[in-house]
């Protein structure tokens, strides 16, 4: 049975304290750190680099799991393995037909590498570097920005992701989605066949962030 991880993601906390932030993550009972890595270009939105993984690092034991919104991610890997990333998600999008190759460099740091595909980008193209990856990160949303809503197409595509990696002999692969998720809809998102899951506005726009992050694993 795969463990449900919740993965909040920081875009939705506080800048000015993110190290607190990032505390209060893991007082509240999180698995995972979400940290939205965007340069402006791969997406419009700026929001930080490995300057601030770095700096929350001392803040918190858990994962810090570092999803790449940015061109030539390959060329940031060894920055975000030296400030203590623990994951690194990428975009095929970007990577296109070297994300095995980028993968490989990942793991080459001792990271988990990740696999990211947009929700235009069909899930077969994923397929065939399951056996590289560690996770693959699905988009219920156009990245670039929390608190949109979640595409309901995504359901299907984890499905079909879940029976690949069974089918692939990779049963046990972590299927993390991202985007919009919410205590109304987590539950279909995690019989789909995810279980780590993102979540921004749903868990810092919580009067109460343990009770949602329990609520989002389904205690
Ligand atoms: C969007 C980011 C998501 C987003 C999730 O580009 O990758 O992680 O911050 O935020 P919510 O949960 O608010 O949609
Ligand atoms: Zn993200």
């Amino acid at each position: 049975m795969l463990q449900i991880k919740i993965a909040p993601s920081v875009l939705a906390g506080d800048f000015a304290r993110m190290g607190e932030t990032v505390r209060s993550l893991e007082e509240n009972g999180a698995d995972y750190v979400h940290c939205d890595v965007m340069d402006g270009n791969f997406v419009p939105t700026i929001t930080f680099g490995d300057q601030m993984v770095r700096h929350i690092r001392p803040y918190t034991s858990l994962p810090l799991d570092c999803h790449l919104m940015v061109l030539q991610p390959e060329m940031r890997l060894e920055g975000f393995a030296r400030a203590g990333a623990d994951v690194v998600s990428v975009h095929l999008e970007e990577c296109r037909e070297s994300i095995a190759r980028t993968l490989r460099l990942i793991k080459n740091y001792g990271i988990k590498a990740s696999a990211v595909i947009n929700p235009d980008t069909p899930v077969e193209k994923i397929f065939d570097v399951i056996g590289e990856a560690d996770m693959v990160l699905l988009m219920s949303v156009h990245p670039g920005w929390g608190g949109q809503k979640f595409i309901p197409e995504s359901l299907s595509k984890i499905e079909k992701l879940r029976n690949f990696c069974v089918a692939a002999g990779r049963p046990e692969m972590d299927i993390e989605v991202d985007g919009g998720i919410t205590e109304e809809n987590v539950k279909d998102v995690i019989s789909a066949g995810a279980n780590v899951i993102v979540a921004g506005s749903a868990v810092f726009r919580s009067a109460d962030m343990r009770a949602t992050i329990r609520r989002l694993r389904g205690e």
